[in-house]
């Protein structure tokens, strides 16, 4: 017969073997998912974001959705929501590609960007001109800009979490001259900034800008934010867009620059993250240039080498890189805030069209049949190590 302190022995052994076991299969439950999960590997680190196009957010292209949903906790509209997209004619307003990718981001729980408010490029000529072609003056450019901003940050009030304000704008010495600059002066970004709060206080307002990691646009970049600090402009954060290639540039640049942004204390962010395994035409000597006819013609194979696929030679360049980057984000993760990638898979990035059109590239982490390359492992690998 069993006695009872043997009973009451058996009971807590079972219970505490259950509650081992439990815990075994939640802790591989969570290692699971951080395995096969971009943006759960790196929870806790930085958001992982992707910028999607307007087929992907209508959840027209089935192999992406789950990849999105999977690998991203933030999204970034590749194109609905520039300037020429968002307003094309002085009185229309084009919001439906918009609304979708927005309640895209919503349905999956994500951090919504957008992108972008003031931009030199993908930006309609009526915007800096009046009805007879003559250009705006500095109040009459504030009002059109004022108007923009307003219209669509309050029309995404309270749902798009954080805009791309200002793009683009440092030049390679000192700020662009572009014509938001020449018309009302250097305090158009101040503005922007101002108007966007203005409309939706709660969202955060980021500067956003190319080759960030370049000693002199990084000290462009340094004194622009300083002066609106001091102007009380309320910015957020600095997006370092981040196109980059296989041996350019250095990681220390890059280090260089998440310093010195991170100790004006805003946030900083890997905005639009690929890495192209082509060459320039500097780096095979030739000087072939597309002529409209042939957009989509041969380009010479010494330019578009891989038009089959990536030998792994280079597959494994290209996986080394993603890896150096990561390690020094994973290394810089307290200042970090997301790194986003320009693009889900190969066949959908500019990459094979800029800038060169007509070309096969492999910047991204997803082939062109949405399989995962080897990169994707490799800095899942950073993650979990
Ligand atoms: C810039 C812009 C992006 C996009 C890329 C190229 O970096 O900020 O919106 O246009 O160029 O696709």
């Amino acid at each position: 017969m069993i006695k009872k302190y043997n009973l009451t022995f058996i009971f807590f052994f079972i219970a505490i073997l259950l509650t081992v076991g439990c815990s075994q299969k939640a802790t591989e439950n969570t290692a699971k998912e951080k395995s096969q999960s971009l943006s759960k590997a790196y929870d806790g680190m930085f958001k992982i974001g992707v910028a999607i196009n307007r087929a992907q957010a209508g959840g027209h292209i089935p192999q992406a959705t789950p990849l999105i949903v999977n690998n991203f906790n933030s999204i970034t509209p590749e194109n609905v929501l520039k300037w020429s997209r968002v307003q094309p004619q002085p009185d229309k307003y084009n919001f439906g590609p918009a609304d979708q990718y927005v309640a895209f981001g919503e349905k999956h729980d994500m951090f919504i960007l957008g992108h972008n408010l003031v931009w030199h490029t993908q930006i309609p000529d009526w915007t800096f001109v009046d009805e007879n072609g003559n250009q705006l003056d500095r109040e009459a450019l504030l009002q059109r800009m004022k108007d923009h901003i307003s219209t669509v940050v309050g029309h995404y009030k309270g749902r798009i979490d954080a805009w791309d304000v200002v793009n683009e704008a440092a030049g390679r010495d000192g700020l662009r001259k572009s014509k938001w600059y020449k018309i009302i002066g250097k305090d158009y970004i101040d503005k922007a900034f101002q108007y966007a709060h203005e409309a939706d206080p709660d969202a955060e307002l980021y500067y956003n800008d190319y080759n960030l990691w370049a000693p002199a646009k990084r000290q462009t970049v340094v004194k622009m934010v300083k002066r609106l600090q001091k102007n009380k402009v309320p910015i957020d954060g600095i997006g370092m867009q981040a196109h980059i290639g296989l041996d350019n540039p250095p990681i220390k640049e890059i280090e260089k620059s998440i310093n010195a942004f991170s100790k004006l204390g805003v946030k900083v962010m890997i905005t639009e993250l690929d890495v192209s395994v082509l060459p320039s035409r500097h780096d095979v000597n030739i000087s072939y240039s597309p002529g409209d006819g042939d957009k989509y013609g041969d380009v010479p194979p010494k330019l578009n080498p891989y038009t089959e696929e990536l030998p792994d030679s280079v597959q494994q360049q290209l996986t080394e890189r993603y890896v150096q980057l990561f390690e020094l984000l994973k290394k810089h993760k307290d200042q970090i805030d997301r790194v986003t990638f320009w693009g889900l898979d190969d066949g959908h990035s500019w990459l094979n069209n800029f800038p060169i059109p007509g070309r096969t590239n492999y910047p991204l982490l997803f082939n062109r049949s949405y399989e995962p390359k080897s990169a994707f492992y490799g800095i899942l690998k950073v993650a979990n190590s």
